[in-house]
Formats: structure tokens, sequence, C-alpha cells
């Protein structure tokens, strides 16, 4: 693969790590507005924790100055492949395959180029703008309509669900599902320099190309490579037209009514997919998380605060010059009806999709699912913004194996409960304590005074301020360990808490790499309403004494910065990939594996790079352990870039464009 360096890379990063440009389409610039969560709920907390945390936050600093000092400052720059990639033996009964790999050097950001391990190979399965059914048009940079996008792949791709038909492994067809995220307006047309620039039929193709992408895929045998068939009879996609059925104990609420739909049941589209789970009974879940960039809020109200909290705060990418009910002073309730977990069956391209107001309604990253002991399914999953939450479903019925009708109806009513940390505060060398699942609704009853359990699932975040959670550093992917079963919090990062916000649970203020939680439920029952946990990554350049990996040698591991999304192999082991390593450290964002249990425990290696202005998403082991894919979201997206003058051609499919795209990694 060629390496390409066509502009100077000039970027100044936002405090979040990502490039501006990025920052501007992906979120809104949310990291440039003030942190919506101005509850004092954590007053009380942060007196007590104040005085904990200063205490493990030394305790850490002196760990690590001595640590730094016996060891030398190597640094990563001095982990070679050898010695990054060890033995892996001790990570997980037999190992995997995968887990076997050497691991790579840090890649410069300005990299433009897909960097794997020695002995394996990659290649775009997918890429924005391929054609997904049998008529659809050839991907034509230059002659695009909302006609063709509406039947090619979506823009940028974020969480990637691969579903294997039969039983699993040696499976050689299945399908693929991958959410696509947002738009940079600036890089899929020539000459706009803002969304403001858009014509009314490109600002159409940009709906179109939010959403979801499902599409039929097939390989010779395990362990080669997967190709997509653009005719699949599952093939679908899912843009801001599609309709939802809203369903859940807020589903009609007169906050969710609009001109276009009394009922408040029926809703056309989703918005800003970012992760998501595959649940066990074989459908995708996806988050819509910064839904509020796309609404214009000028003239209106707001007198609840409600627009606010949400961070809808803003004019808008435009969207209410084609379709009115982006205005929010026209429109007022069809912001209601977006940031909810939404699942599609990707087995049946007819299904109608569903928003479920069960799990509540914030900025959703994902949710993913594990069943308690006693068959109830819960849900794990993240608010993405600085200072806000962990939330926690449980089902009120059980699962049915083999009965998916029953089954489709589980996320449809259950408890909703958000996560309280609180450290222990004892010098044991580490971040740790135990925690609580807050109740907000339980049995179908609210548990917020003076709230209604509609309420308390529409306006979540302002439900949760009243019962005392803990303020993270931007909860990203929450999921569950299939071998061991304990639950793994990527929290990216947190420009805005301060050095006297602190606590164990979010222990540097400001957090600029981000750190994961590993919470162990009482029990290890995921229906418990107690856990204990501790940190085990305290991301950052090793050379840093404010780093930790679970108690492993920072002069053999990578660095690492902005965990977020988080994935399992079979053995138990934890890929993580990172968003806005580029601004935090200057190398290009990547995928690492985290071994978990035994003598390797906390050795991170790096496994792959993404190229110049990417960020890594979506990552799947496959269920034979010998395939890694992972999203390769906004190539190239580096403030200055246009078509005219890219800085990154990534999946170099010939035609000079970055194209966001599904790259498949497998050994040789
Ligand atoms: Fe879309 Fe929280 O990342
Ligand atoms: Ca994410
Ligand atoms: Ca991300």
């Amino acid at each position: 693969m060629t390496t390409r360096k066509l502009l100077p890379f000039v970027d100044r990063a936002h405090p979040g790590g990502r490039s501006s440009m990025t920052c501007l389409y992906r979120c809104g610039n949310a990291c440039a507005h003030p942190v919506p969560n101005e509850s004092a709920n954590e007053h009380f907390e942060e007196v007590v924790a104040r005085a904990v945390s200063r205490r493990s936050v030394l305790r850490a600093g002196a760990v690590g100055a001595a640590a730094a000092g016996v060891l030398g400052a190597t640094g990563w720059g001095a982990v070679s492949p050898a010695a990054a990639s060890g033995t892996a033996r001790a990570t997980a009964p037999a190992g995997g395959p995968l887990s076997r790999f050497s691991g790579i050097a840090p890649t410069a950001a300005t990299t433009d180029e897909l960097v794997v391990p020695s002995g394996f190979t990659w290649s775009p399965l997918i890429a924005w703008g391929d054609p997904i059914t049998r008529d659809a048009p050839a991907f034509d940079f230059d002659n695009q309509s909302v006609e063709a996008q509406r039947c090619q792949a979506g823009y940028n791709c974020d969480f990637t669900a691969l579903l294997l038909d039969g039983r699993g492994r040696g499976a050689r067809s299945g399908v693929l599902a991958f959410n696509n995220e947002y738009t940079n307006d600036e890089l899929m047309f020539r000459g706009v320099g803002s969304s403001a620039d858009l014509s009314d039929d490109q600002l159409r193709i940009v709906m179109a190309a939010h959403g979801m992408t499902i599409v039929e895929v097939r390989r010779e045998r395990p362990g080669t490579p997967w190709r997509y068939l653009q005719a699949g009879r599952r093939n679908r996609r899912l843009h801001s037209e599609t309709p939802f059925v809203v369903d859940g104990p807020a589903a009609g609420h007169a906050a969710l009514r609009t001109s276009a739909d009394p009922t408040g049941k029926h809703v056309l589209g989703t918005l800003n997919n970012c992760a998501g789970g595959v649940t066990p009974w074989g459908t995708v879940l996806s988050g819509e998380e910064n839904f509020n960039q796309y609404f214009n809020t000028t003239g209106a109200s707001d007198p609840d605060g409600r627009l606010k909290r949400y961070g809808i705060t803003s004019g808008g990418r435009g969207w209410e010059r084609v379709d009115p009910r982006f205005d929010v002073a026209t429109e007022p309730n069809e912001v209601n009806r977006f940031g909810w977990i939404v699942e599609v069956d990707p087995d049946d391209p007819g299904s109608r999709p569903v928003k479920h107001t069960a799990l509540g309604r914030f900025k959703h990253e994902g949710a993913t699912i594990r069943l308690a002991d006693d068959g109830r399914a819960v849900a794990y999953m993240g608010d993405d913004e600085r200072n806000d939450y962990i939330y926690k479903f449980v089902s009120r019925k059980k699962h049915r194996p083999g009965n998916r009708r029953h089954n489709a109806k589980l996320l449809s009513e259950g408890d909703l409960h958000v996560a309280k940390f609180t450290g222990d505060g004892a010098g044991d060398g580490q971040h740790d304590g135990t925690g609580e699942w807050l109740p907000l609704v339980v049995d179908g009853r609210s548990q917020v005074p003076g709230w209604s359990v509609e309420e308390v699932l529409i306006w979540t975040r302002q439900a949760a301020d009243l019962v005392g959670p803990t303020k993270m550093d931007r909860p990203e992917d929450v999921e569950a360990n299939p071998v061991t079963w304990k639950v793994y919090a990527a929290l990216t990062n947190n420009t805005a808490r301060q050095p006297g916000q602190v606590d164990e649970a979010n222990p540097r203020g400001p957090n600029k790499h981000g750190h994961v939680i590993e919470i162990s439920e009482h029990r290890n029952d995921a229906a418990a309403v107690t856990f204990t946990w501790q940190i085990v990554l305290v991301a950052g350049d090793p050379t840093d004494p404010s780093t930790y990996f679970a108690g492993f040698d920072r002069d053999q591991v990578s660095p690492i910065s902005c965990p977020d999304n988080v994935t399992f192999d079979r053995t138990g082991n934890l890929w993580i990939s990172t968003d806005g390593m580029p601004g935090t450290l200057g190398f290009a964002d990547g995928l690492y594996m985290l071994p978990l249990e035994g003598r390797e425990r906390g050795r991170l290696k790096q496994f792959l790079s993404v190229p110049v202005g990417a960020e890594c998403s979506g990552p799947v082991i496959s269920a034979d352990d010998r395939t890694v894919l992972v999203a390769v979201q906004h190539p190239g997206e580096v403030s200055g870039a246009s078509p005219e003058h890219v800085v990154s051609t990534f999946p170099y499919l010939g035609d000079g464009q970055p194209r966001p795209a599904i790259a498949q990694v497998w050994r040789d």
C-alpha cells in the first residue's frame, strides 16, 4: 500500500482529540460547548470522593514514579514487535489464534495506510457508495443522487455486526450490519465549504447517507476473506426516511406526537447511529447518539431546560430547509423522537425497525445484551457526554431460546437503572470500590419522585440527575465478557473534569486519554443491583506515571488513548478501538488487544492502525477467531481537506477520494 501525504498535516485537534472537522460533523462540536450536565447531584459525593481520590492519585503517582525510576523510561518506542507479542499463552484457555499476533509499533498520525501485523493481510469489504441492490448504480463520486444513495452503502461506519448463518464458526454465509453514523459534507461533494453550501438535492443525499446498512456476505471457507453480495435477499438500507415503530411505555406520549404523526408511535428515520450490539435472539441494536446537532433551535423556547440538557442548542445542519420537522420552533416534539436504542431484524428485510423507549432517551452510545441467570435480558448502556452516566436495563420477561417472536418484545418493558460508583479509598494500589445500580423505573413504576414513567424515559438525563449517579468521563461502549461475564466500560476522555472533581472511578482531571472500568456484578448475576469495580486501564503514553495497565510493566505495553469501542475474542481478551489518538498522542487511531486474565493481564498490544484522519470503530472478532473486521470511520477527515485536496484515498479503490469502509483482516 503506498503512503500518501498530499496535504501537510496542520490540523489543530480539539480538546477531545479529534480534528476540528471531525468535531464539527460528528458531534456538533460537543466539547466546545458547556457541559450539559449542570446537576449538583455529585456535590455531596465530591466532598467524600475528593478526600479519597487525593489519596489514590497520590498513591498512583508514587507507584508510577517509582516504577519509572526502576525500569527506566523506555516507553512505547522500545516496544519491538517481538517484545510486544510475547508468548500470549496465559491470556485464557489455550489462547485464540488471533491473540498470538506480533504487535505493531504506533503509526504516525499522518500515514495514509491501514497497518496490520506481520503475517496478516487486509482488504476492504464494503465502502461508502457500494451498490447494495441488484439495480443500484455503481458509486460515482461526481454523480450522486438521493435515489442512488438509498440503495448504496451509507457514509461513515461505526458499529459493525457480523451474524453468521447456521451454526457459527464454520459458516460460509451471513449478514453484515453497520451503522452509518454521520456525514462529512465537505468531503462528500466538491465545492462545499460547509453544510450551508449544500443544495437541496445534496442535503437529501446527506440525509440518505445516515442510518444503517445491511448486506449479505459470503466466503469460501473459514479464515478466508468475506465478500458482500450486491443482490443479497436481506440487503437493506435504513436512513432518515425509513419508518420506525416506537414501542415501550413512552410510545404515544404527548411529547412524541407531531403534526405528521399524531399517534406518537411512528417515526421516520434513525440518526447518528454510533455503537450497538447483537442480541442473543439475532437482532441488531444501535444507539442514536449525537442526534441533537441535526435540529435548528432558532426561536425555540426551552422553559424546562430540556433542550439544553440534551445539547439541543444549535442552528442545526440546514436540514429544516428540505424537511421542516428539523426546525424545533416549528415541530417542537420531533427531537424527542430521537436519542433511543433501535432494534432491527437483519434476517427480515420487510420487518419494521423499532425504537425502544423502555431503555431511556439520551445520547446513546450503544447497547449490549447479556442474559441474567434467570433469563432476563440485560442491556448495558453509556451516555456519551462529558459528565454523564452509565445505565442498565433489565427486561421484565425472560428470554425463551428459539422463540424469536417472544424475544423480540424483551426490550419493550423492564427496569431502568443508573450507576453510582463509590471508591473504597483503601491503600491497595488500585482504583476500585463498590457500586449500585440506582433505580429509575422498577416494576413499571417510576422511582423518581414527582416524575411519571414516561417522563423518566423521555427526559432520562434530568430524571437521573435527581437520584445521584456518578458523573463519568464520556461513557462509550459497555459490554460483558462472554467468558468471565465481567462488564467493561470504556470512558473515552473528559476534558471538562477539573482537578478538584476527580473521584476514584474517574481519577484524572482533566482526563485527556480516558480509561476502562471492569465491573463485577454481585453473584455474577446480570440482574444484580450492586457490584464491585476496578479500573483496568488508565490510558496514555506508558511513560506517563498516571497511566495504568492492570499492573503490567508499563515498558512492555503500547501507548493508547481515547478507548471507544470494545469487543472480545472467544478466549475473553478485550479488544479496544480508539478515537482521538492523533490529537492526544500524535499517532493514528487503532485496534488493541488487552489480556484480562492470568499473567498477561494488562499486556496491551496494538493490532492495527487506521489511515490519516480516521477513527477505528466497530471491531468484530469473528466467531472462528481468525478474522477481524474494523469500521474505518472518516478517513481523510483533516481540517482543510476537500475533494480537490485529499489527505487520504483509503480504501484505495482508484477513485482518488477517501471512502469510509469496513476493512477485514485475516492471517495469510
Ligand atoms: Fe459516536 Fe461516542 O462515539
Ligand atoms: Ca463510539
Ligand atoms: Ca467514536
